[in-house]
């Protein structure tokens, strides 16, 4: 249950990537803490259409925290904490196809998992500090989105004329470096469409807690293999971000305005008759 200690709830979520660290205007900040350590940042809550939505910058304001130290656990706890049931993850990644060049937006249906060590569970067996045990719990991947909320992303986009890629497999590297032209090439072989650092392990953890996870993503680059210049850099991504990201906020404002205000999708099943330990889930 959402908390009932006068902090402010909410119930959508928004986890804005490199480039988008601020959502909404008018926001109360909420410091909150989690048995994980603190989040990436203050969460910030305002209102979109009449409902409560809770926005985090995932690597912190003025972007201090790289992808492979992001506290992805104490995010999405955070998060849920506040009442948050459904998640948007807007993200920048690089194209693996010629056609999916800077500023396409695509909505990925698969991950895979090329990043190593990081902690990608709630289900440890680790003891929390208030005492709880959390219980082995195995939760299905093989859709690791939200049905309803990837329809709510394609749906807004297609509004505004900015046709999506519906579909497509985003692969995620541990970085912080980008990929080698061999490696990219590689990824582009197997059939992956675009290749970024934080949707891994964010749409696990969100699962893990039951909550509905969308990942939005944003080509800021061609990858190594696909370009033939110099290969990607940091300053590219986040310029062509800065470029895209008016609309892509739109986006996001009209998808959080059509997702479904009661949730029946796979997600909002994944624990149901489980006990997990966890307090609160
Ligand atoms: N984020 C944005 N562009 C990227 C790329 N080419 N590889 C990995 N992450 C990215």
């Amino acid at each position: 249950p959402p908390r009932t200690d006068g902090t402010p709830t909410a119930e959508l979520g928004v986890i804005g990537g490199s480039g988008l660290y601020a959502l909404l205007d008018e926001v109360t900040e909420v410091h909150v803490d989690t048995p994980y350590g603190p989040p990436s940042d203050s969460l910030f809550i305002g209102e979109v259409a009449g409902r409560r939505v809770a926005f985090l910058p995932r690597h912190g304001r003025g972007h201090r925290l790289p992808p492979h130290r992001i506290n992805y656990r104490a995010n999405l706890w955070a998060l849920h904490s506040l009442g948050v049931r459904q998640v948007l993850g807007p993200c920048a990644v690089g194209g693996l196809r010629a056609e999916y060049g800077p500023g396409t937006l695509l909505v990925p249906d698969q991950f895979v998992d090329r990043t190593s060590g990081r902690v990608q569970t709630y289900y440890d067996g680790v003891t929390l500090p208030d005492g709880s045990v959390p219980e082995v719990v195995h939760v299905s991947m093989a859709d690791p989105y939200c049905p309803d909320g990837r329809n709510a992303a394609l749906g807004a986009a297609r509004s505004l004329a900015w046709e999506p890629v519906d579909g497509g497999t985003l692969v995620v590297i541990e970085g912080p470096r980008f990929s080698t032209r061999a490696e990219s090439r590689w990824f582009t072989a197997n059939g992956w469409s675009v290749v970024g650092m934080t949707g891994h392990p964010e749409a696990v953890l969100a699962r893990e807690l039951g909550l509905c996870y969308t990942s939005l993503a944003l080509v800021t680059d061609l990858d190594a293999g696909v370009e033939t210049g110099e290969g990607v850099t940091h300053a590219e991504v986040l310029e062509v971000f800065a470029r895209n990201v008016d609309r892509l906020r739109t986006v996001l404002f009209k998808a959080l305005e059509s997702l479904p205000a009661t949730r029946d999708c796979l997600c909002s099943h994944v624990l149901d008759g489980l006990e997990t330990g966890l307090p609160g889930v």
